[in-house]
């Protein structure tokens, strides 16, 4: 099987960016964008110009859905480049490959999302003592951990922006597991900077649900921490 890799590229931040086609063979109809990246950068390929194609500078590590260090623009949505299958693009033909766009980037496909992690720090979502664990708030918070911090999610929300005072659902959904594991009174805090940077921001589209690799139910946790952090605190 044959398909045109159009890979956004760049050097740094400063230069201009452009696109560069390779045509690639697989055999495997499984074949991931993430084994295509690894195969360029191993040499030897050219792009349809005839330059010789340099490496492609990406960010990878578990290369099995667990990590979010390989989101990037496949197809024109945000995906996982080791969950994402070229044979999905073999009727195209062809497959454009982008970095993220609501970061600033690195370099081709590599952006840097530490944004996301000052954000989290900034509502100070860390764990310092023991959580409760009943049968609830366990599953509650089960789920809110699959959350790969990839940023799939903020790549589609309206409401998003690097800098911006929204943290968007890469901080709700950690949010969720402390609101539905801290006892009442230790909530509080949180609750304010869940209302402050996520409730009165979400427009509550849902892009973020449908786009989610983990699956994560990003609107029933939303449900349950909204009911924790703003109408538990403003109306009881
Ligand atoms: S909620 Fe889903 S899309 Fe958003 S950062 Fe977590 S895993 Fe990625
Ligand atoms: S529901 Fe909409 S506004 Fe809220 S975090 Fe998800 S995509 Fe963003
Ligand atoms: S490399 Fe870890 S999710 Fe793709």
């Amino acid at each position: 099987m044959q398909i045109r890799l159009d890979i956004k590229r760049r050097k740094s931040a400063a230069d201009t960016p452009y696109l560069q086609s390779v045509s690639y063979l697989f055999d495997d109809i499984n074949e991931t964008v993430a084994t295509a990246l690894t195969k360029i950068n191993r040499g030897g390929y050219k792009d349809t110009d005839g330059r010789a194609v340099t490496a492609v500078e990406w960010e990878c590590s578990c290369l099995q859905k667990k990590c979010g260090a390989c989101a990037m623009v496949i197809g024109g949505v945000p995906r996982l480049a080791c969950d994402t299958k070229l044979s999905l693009f073999q009727k195209a033909g062809f497959v454009r490959i982008e970095p993220l766009r609501k970061f600033p980037v690195v370099s081709d496909l590599t952006v840097d999302r530490s944004i996301m992690f000052k954000n989290l720090r900034d509502i100070s979502l860390w764990l310092d003592e023991e959580l409760s664990a009943d049968e609830k708030s366990v599953d509650t918070a089960y789920d809110a951990s699959r959350c790969l911090q990839c940023g799939c999610c903020l790549e589609v929300c309206p409401n998003f922006y690097a800098g911006g005072k929204f943290y968007g659902m890469a901080a709700g959904i950690p949010a969720s597991k402390l609101l539905a594991q801290l006892d009442k009174g230790k909530r509080k805090a949180l609750a304010k900077q869940y209302d402050k940077h996520f409730y009165s921001g979400c427009g509550k589209s849902l892009s973020c649900k449908d786009i989610c690799p983990a699956g994560i139910e990003t609107d029933a946790l939303m449900v349950n921490s909204n009911a924790l952090a703003v109408f538990k605190r403003l109306f009881k």
